[in-house]
This record gives C-alpha cells, structure tokens and sequence, in this order.
C-alpha cells in the first residue's frame, strides 16, 4: 500500500489577516504547515508528503519547513478544490498512490491515532472523514434569530481526509458542481460511501485572528529529565596554584593543564553537556585554542548552563565526587558549593559536594593527580500539545 499525504496550503488567509499567509505563521516555534508536515513524516504508514502552495510562495515554504525535507511542492489554484485537483494531478503524474490523505494546513495538530482511524476505515469504503458531533445549538440566520436547526443530525467534518486515489481523483476529473468546500462531499455527489471516524477537537482549522491564540495556549512545554555524567583527571604539580571547584585552596601542589585545570569544574562541565547531548568539554574549548589559556574554569560551567538555558532547560542538581588523598576536601566544601551555586544560579542544597580517597592506590592515592567525577540532572524542554478528548 502507498499512501501519499497532500496537504493544502496555497491560500491567502484573509481571515486570519497578519503578515503572511497563516499556514507560514509560527506556534510554538515552528511554522503551522511545519506542524502538519512533521504529523504525517512521524506515522509510519505515511510513505510520501505533497504539499500544495500557491504561485510563488516557494521561499516562504523552504523557509517554513525548516530543514525538512518533503517529496513536492505543487502549485495550486484559486480555491481550495483547485489546489486538491493540482495535487491529485502531480501524484498522478508521478504514479499515483493507493490511497491519499487530504489535509488542510491549516489544522497543525494532527494525531497519529487520527491518520490510525482513516486508514483502517478505508479497507471498507472508498473515503474516511474525520467527524465531531456539534454541540451548540444551531439556529438559521435571520433578520434576527431565525429558526432552530436540530442538531441531533448534523456532524462537524474535518481534515484529514482519506481517499482510495483513482476514485478522489476521478471525482475531481468530473466534478460539474459548484466549488466544494471539502472534498468527502465530492465523492458523496458520485455515490460513494464516506465512512466517519471520530475527530479530534485539536483538529480545529485555525480561520480568526484569536485562533492562533487558542492554538498557541494548546502547546506547553514539556519538561524530560535527562541525566549527564562527566570525569576529568589533572596531575598534580609542584609551584602551581591549586583551584578546585571554583576555589583557590592553599596547597603546596597545584592542578596543571591548559586551562586553570580546575578539574571538578571540568567534570560537571561535561556532566551538564552530557545531559543536553552537546559532546564533551574539549569539543567546546579544545585545548589547542590559545584563548583558553590559563582560563578560569567557571567560564565553562556558564557556557553549558547557557546551552541549557537556551533550550528551556532547567539544571535541578549536580553531585561532584572528588577523588585524591590530599588536599583534605572538608575545609572548603562550603565554600565549593557556594561557587557552583552562583556559576549556575542554584540555591546551594542543589549541589553536593563528596571527597574520597582511594586508600593511597593508584595515582590518587600516590598524589600524582587528582580526579573528579559528577553527575548533572537536568530538564530539558521538548514542545508537546495539549490533548484534549472528543
Ligand atoms: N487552500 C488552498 N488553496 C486555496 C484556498 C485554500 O490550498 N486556493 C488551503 C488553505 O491554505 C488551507 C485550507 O485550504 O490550508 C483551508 O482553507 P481556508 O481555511 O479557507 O484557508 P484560506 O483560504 O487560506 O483562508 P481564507 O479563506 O480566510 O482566505
Ligand atoms: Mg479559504
């Protein structure tokens, strides 16, 4: 089976208004056809993803995508039903499909569990809509209020739209009726079944100006808690200064290196990066860089708080093991943690600070070097909608 969605975004938005046309607009950081595009690239029966634009929109389209990637843009026509049949045609043109999911840009949040229903729907009939009952009582306009519509019979019908392709486009190929609005009504008109499928409230089309807002409220973002982990080993040297975790300990060694070789700030340093999937410490500062001569350390538990920061991401703790036989740690734990605390804008139970020794074995425990280790918990931001049920 090949199914093919063809979402339509080659309309002016009139009644959205704004800047751009309201399928280039942007919620919750990506463009609304973005939205649509990323829905149907994410299920995994979905094996192509046409998207119609209009004349000369095809920068605006690039710009929305963003990097994604889509198999083509077709140029659509003065109404929405002229659009469709441009699609159905270059799908045509290009082998068809068995069967073709029909959406508007318009409608972003589109759930797997909808493009689910259509599908499955379409083993029996020749086309699937998704359907909501109305809820508001119905009344005809008048001079005034005109009579009461029974509601009881009446179905809200949105998009996607899901189709077996030869009968949508042979519909379109003969359609003699005035312009439709959808495309299930087409198919109707040729006698075929339309089965419904429950809906989606998310599914709402976005037509006014206040409905960006409702969209926008509908996104929150979600916070995931990652785990990162760093460890980091400085010799220990005579005549050099000796910093450690963001203080300088009077000491007869010092820690060497290129940097001030404050090696627990180094290890929460690629704690946090490993939280955030940002590679190591060495691939933002690499020791080859003259700049990071002699650095102070914390300039690089600030750059991995500021990657975090950037990303909406909130660094709920950090647990530093230091890992030598001398200088004894005690004495300036309170003041380590003060440190860490004000380089990443903690309170100060946020932070814990253990020392051990390694029972003089190994190179710790001989005093040749001191190591560290931390393990950094972080919440990082991931853009989820608000689900709401039918
Ligand atoms: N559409 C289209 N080609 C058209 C008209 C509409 O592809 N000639 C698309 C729109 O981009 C939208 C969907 O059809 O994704 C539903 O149409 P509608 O909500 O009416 O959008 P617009 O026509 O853009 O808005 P308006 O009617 O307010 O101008
Ligand atoms: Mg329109």
């Amino acid at each position: 089976m090949r199914n093919v969605a063809l979402i339509v975004a080659a309309g002016k938005g009139e009644r959205a208004g704004g800047g751009v046309p309201k399928q280039f607009a942007h919620l919750g950081g990506k463009a609304i056809v973005a939205h649509a595009v990323d829905a149907f690239a994410n299920h995994p029966a979905i094996d192509a993803i046409y998207v119609v634009i209009a004349a000369g929109q095809e920068a605006a389209l690039a710009d929305a995508l963003d990097g994604r990637t889509i198999d083509a843009a077709v140029t659509g026509g003065a109404e929405r039903q002229d659009s469709v049949h441009a699609g159905l045609n270059a799908l045509a043109g290009a082998g068809g499909a068995d069967t073709v999911l029909i959406h508007d840009a318009a409608r972003p949040f589109l759930s797997s569990e909808v493009i689910d229903r259509l599908l499955a729907a379409l083993s029996e009939t020749a086309g699937a809509v998704p359907s909501l009952p109305v809820v508001d009582t119905l009344a005809r306009a008048a001079d005034g209020l005109g009579e009461t519509v029974d509601r009881t019979s009446l179905m809200r019908i949105q998009t996607p739209q899901a189709f077996h392709f030869d009968v949508i486009l042979n519909a379109h190929q003969n359609w003699s009726g005035p312009p439709a609005t959808d495309d299930a009504q087409m198919l109707r008109a040729f006698d075929e079944n339309v089965a419904l499928v429950l809906g989606d409230p998310m599914l709402d089309k976005i037509t006014h100006p206040t409905d960006f807002a409702l969209a926008e409220s509908q996104i929150v973002p979600a916070l995931i808690s990652r785990t990162g982990m760093g460890y980091d080993v400085h010799r220990l040297e005579r005549g050099k200064e000796l910093w450690l975790g963001g203080v300088q300990i009077p000491h007869e060694m010092g820690l060497s290196g290129h940097s001030d070789a404050d090696v627990a700030l180094h290890a929460i340093t690629d704690a946090l990066l490993g939280a955030i999937g940002e590679g190591d410490i060495g691939s933002h500062f690499p020791p080859s860089d003259p700049q990071w001569k002699g650095a102070a350390s914390h300039r690089f538990v600030e750059h991995a708080k500021s990657l975090i920061s950037s990303r909406g991401g909130i660094i709920d703790h950090v647990d530093l093991t230091i890992i030598c036989e001398a200088p004894k740690i005690g004495p300036h734990r309170t003041a380590m943690r003060y440190a860490i605390a004000n380089m990443l804008q903690l309170d100060e139970d946020a932070i814990s600070i253990k020392a051990t020794t390694t029972e003089r074995l190994g190179f710790t425990g001989r005093g040749e070097g001191i190591a560290a280790q931390a393990v950094a918990t972080v919440r990082v931001a991931t853009l989820r909608t608000v689900r709401t049920s039918a």
